[in-house]
């Protein structure tokens, strides 16, 4: 497997997404370059362009599921590192051999058509990371 897989994203879940938005657009510079509901997460999902890769920040669509629960009462939270593969299945097999525990045994579809997983973050040192394959 390619030992450098390029950072895709790195999703971050805030509190109140206006004052998110207006912090990484008006304050920090960046550029809006999606903004999707993701029902299957259970997120709305805002990505700003940094460089190659993308600051994704999320807003729970529902106030009691776990990606709220995680963030708490902090404004905001670090929730996931995702790195972009070529092969996904072929990846996953791979981390698996390894002894790496899957969340996501087959992926699934993210954000713009992207397909996804996660791997269980008892493995990863207690850091939620998605393995990432473009749509093309
Ligand atoms: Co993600």
């Amino acid at each position: 497997m390619n030992p450098s897989w390029p950072i895709d994203h790195v999703a971050i879940v805030v509190g109140d997404l206006d004052a998110a938005i207006a912090l990484y657009t008006s304050a920090l510079g960046f550029r809006q370059v999606y903004r999707e509901t993701l029902a299957e997460q259970g997120v709305e999902a805002i990505g700003v362009q940094a460089g190659e890769s993308v600051i994704e920040l999320l807003r729970p669509l529902d106030a009691s599921s776990p990606i709220a629960r995680y963030r708490g009462d902090a404004p905001s939270k670090l929730h996931h590192v995702a790195f972009r593969v070529n092969n996904i299945e072929a990846t996953l097999a791979d981390l698996k051999a390894k002894g790496i525990r899957l969340i996501d045994e087959e992926p699934r579809s993210g954000a713009h058509r992207n397909r996804i997983a996660f791997l269980h973050p008892k493995s990863t040192g207690g850091v939620l990371i998605e393995l990432c394959e473009p749509a093309i």
